[in-house]
């Protein structure tokens, strides 16, 4: 049992947690990290899987996010243009596909009416939310009361036009059904991205990608603590007294490591508190929160070919369809690569189904469903494989977390306060740049510098 001491203990290495470390070292704190797994980057993973590398976990930047964007320049990393030459595939609801350009799916012409309508009055909904504090919004208290599903069908009667609307947030964004969230959780996720048509703009909130990938920035953040990020340390409890001024402090204990600090920060999934004994006990008020808060659920599938073969038919690889067991899917190869590699996602509801199947079954059938944007040779990769997050312990879904129904307006402004010394950080609870990596970095920086506000006090 090693025992060390710094100003402060961030718990978790990922995005959050690295740059938090980098903003409190540079003021003068001394820190330590202490992560779970035998690895830095958390839901950022880049590794070679059969050869192929292959993004894990997140991967794409859009034009928005500054704080990544910055941090991706200034570590000195190189980004690259998502493949989007040529047609689009939309599968509508009778299986047939149909190629087309720009933004709206081919659908009849009262549907696109339908949408477009939505579309504009969504995006004047958006416009008035904070991301930083949608409860404070005057309609707060109703928009969370109503599921997602249940004011889009309340607005029309077309289907079709309600979940091409319905899925930007749902099965593409929240990972989560329709109908278990609220629409103020849905007009979050939308002005987290700035407004509901990036959402849904595929060219822009999917833009670039990081040459070598994404997983190096939380790596290279990490190189620059050295020594101090301590891999494969689980913190089981944290022990924590007083005000973070004063005499108050923390001491985080992994099953061979004791850290005692000033402050501690937990960087991760919200979802995974439960999992560290906290002594005394975290307040009331925090043991309500954290149970109306879940992670999405999503396996994102990568499929890689000897050559981008749909590019030959005039594809760009951009694909959708509400009816396909695969919502999305996109041309993913990587820079400089031969091969072509598509990316799909099969969300929620669909991804609990295609878990009770084999493991063959269930590549047959999402094989299939990208056959049917693609073509039968969608059906043949020389390297598949399924990035399963709800098997990580130290994750447990995918793409992040949200809150239940009523939960945001309920919680949602007591999300990020400290409880004594103890300070929260993570994507799943940004405003700007929420469930992203952006949002992770920008949590990272907003502790840090509450951190040392409060230790120059
Ligand atoms: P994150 O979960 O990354 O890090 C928390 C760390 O804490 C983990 O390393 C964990 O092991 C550790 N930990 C947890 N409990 C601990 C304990 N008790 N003790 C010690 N350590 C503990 N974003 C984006 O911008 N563009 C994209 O394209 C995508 N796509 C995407 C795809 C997939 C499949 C996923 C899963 C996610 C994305 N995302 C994304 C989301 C993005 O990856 C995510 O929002 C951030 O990486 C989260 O960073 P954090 O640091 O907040 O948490």
């Amino acid at each position: 049992m090693s025992e060390i001491t710094r100003d402060v203990v961030i718990v978790g290495a990922g995005a959050a947690g690295t740059t938090a470390a980098n903003e409190l070292r540079k003021a003068g704190l001394s820190v330590a990290v202490l992560e779970a797994r035998d690895r830095v980057g958390g839901r950022l993973w880049t590794d070679v899987i059969d050869g192929a590398m292959l993004e894990i976990g997140g991967q794409w930047v859009s034009p928005d996010q500054d704080a990544l964007i910055d941090t991706v320049a200034e570590l000195g990393l190189e980004t690259y243009d998502r493949y989007r030459e040529g047609d689009s595939v939309y599968v509508g609801p009778d299986g047939t596909s149909h190629r087309f350009t720009g933004e709206m799916f081919p659908v009849a012409p009262e549907t696109e009416r339908v949408i477009a309508e939505l579309t504009e009055r969504l995006d004047a909904m958006v416009a008035e939310i904070d991301p930083d504090r949608p409860w404070e919004h005057p309609n707060a208290g109703e928009w969370d009361s109503i599921s997602w599903d249940s004011w889009l069908r309340a607005q029309t009667d077309d289907d079709e036009a309600v979940r091409n609307v319905a899925f930007a947030t749902g099965s593409a964004m929240l990972t989560k059904p329709t109908h278990s969230f609220s629409l103020l959780q849905s007009l979050l996720m939308a002005a987290s991205a700035g407004s509901y048509s990036h959402l849904v703009d595929a060219d822009f909130i999917l833009d670039k990608r990081v040459v070598g990938g994404l997983q190096q920035v939380p790596l290279l953040l990490a190189e620059r603590l050295g020594d101090d990020v301590f891999l494969g340390q689980p913190v089981r409890s944290l022990e924590w007294s007083g005000p973070s001024t004063g005499s108050g402090g923390v001491t985080a204990k992994t099953d061979t490591m004791t850290v005692r600090a000033r402050y501690a920060i937990l960087a991760h999934a919200p979802v995974l508190y439960s999992r560290i004994q906290f002594i005394p006990a975290l307040p009331r008020r925090q043991h309500q929160l954290h149970q109306h808060i879940s992670m999405g659920f999503v396996i994102k599938v990568h499929a890689v070919y000897d050559r981008p073969f749909w590019r030959e038919q005039g594809l760009s690889g951009t694909a959708f369809s509400p009816y396909e067991l695969s919502h999305e899917a996109y041309d993913n190869t990587n820079h400089g690569d031969e091969r072509g590699t598509l990316v799909g996602f099969v969300s929620d509801q669909n991804a609990d189904d295609v878990f009770t199947l084999s493991a063959e079954e269930r590549k047959e059938r999402i094989l299939e469903s990208l056959s049917h944007y693609y073509g039968p040779e969608a059906k043949n990769p020389i390297v598949y494989y399924e990035s399963d997050w709800g098997s990580e312990e130290w994750t447990r879904g995918a793409y992040a977390a949200s809150f239940d129904l009523g939960g945001l307006t309920r919680y949602g402004a007591d999300q990020r306060t400290p409880v004594g010394p103890i300070h929260f950080a993570c994507s799943d609870m940004a405003g700007a740049g929420y469930q992203h990596v952006d949002g992770a970095i920008r949590m990272g920086r907003l502790v840090a510098a509450d951190i040392i506000e409060e230790a120059r006090a």
